[in-house]
């Protein structure tokens, strides 16, 4: 790690360092920030925006992340160097998919599938040291960096499982029965009810040892 970090000027290779908050400077900046977050989310909103957690994000000049997208409420923020990012709308369908989203949460899958369409569908925004930019929760979204050494935070919050993870893969499921799922964030009541079902069904599998697929 240290042969890397050394020479990651020229490695092509990129280090994500995960839960620099266990470092107390670090857990002082991130609950700061935490604070900051919730104060905009507003107390009803705040209680869905869960588990901080700071990465710190190393990377070669020039490399490009490719296009994706994640569970996780990201803020990425610029510490030295300088990084383009794209980011498309997280409601845009024609750019990821309910069948996406499904298949990343009950399979693992990557997430998203690249089309050259997307690149007229995205926001480019240029992060210098000092910036930052939100990316929301199933935004795709890719990142190339500039011509020298960058170091990024990444600013992370997790939604609680109901919300998404949990009826997300009950409608894997259900799609699997031929039905048509509405998509998470309609209704609470069916969101908790659907990862109600999905803990219920894992346990009947686990218990008669069915596979997942
Ligand atoms: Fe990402």
């Amino acid at each position: 790690m240290e042969e890397v970090i050394r020479r990651v000027e020229t490695a092509g290779a990129w280090i994500i360092l995960k839960h620099a908050e266990r470092e107390s400077a670090y857990a002082a900046v991130l609950e700061q920030f935490r604070e900051f977050v919730h104060s905009i989310a507003g107390p009803e909103g705040a209680k869905q925006i869960l588990n901080p957690e700071m990465l710190i994000i190393i990377s070669s000049p020039g490399r490009l992340t490719p296009f994706h997208f994640d569970a996780e409420i990201n803020f990425l923020v610029q510490v030295r160097g300088q990084k383009e990012v794209w980011i498309c709308d997280p409601q845009d369908r024609s750019v990821v998919s309910e069948i996406d989203i499904e298949s990343y949460y009950a399979r693992g899958k990557a997430s998203g599938t690249y089309s050259p369409e997307v690149e007229h569908k995205a926001r480019r925004f240029t992060l210098q040291p000092g910036e930052g930019v939100h990316i929301p929760s199933h935004a795709a979204h890719w990142v190339k960096n500039g011509k020298d050494v960058s170091v990024s935070l990444s600013l992370n919050f997790e939604f609680p499982q109901w919300k998404y993870k949990d009826s997300y893969k009950m409608n894997y499921e259900l799609r699997k029965l031929q039905r048509s799922p509405n998509p998470p964030g309609r209704s609470e009541l069916t969101d908790r009810a659907k990862s109600i079902g999905f803990r219920l069904l894992s346990k009947s599998r686990s218990i008669l040892k069915i596979p997942n697929d």
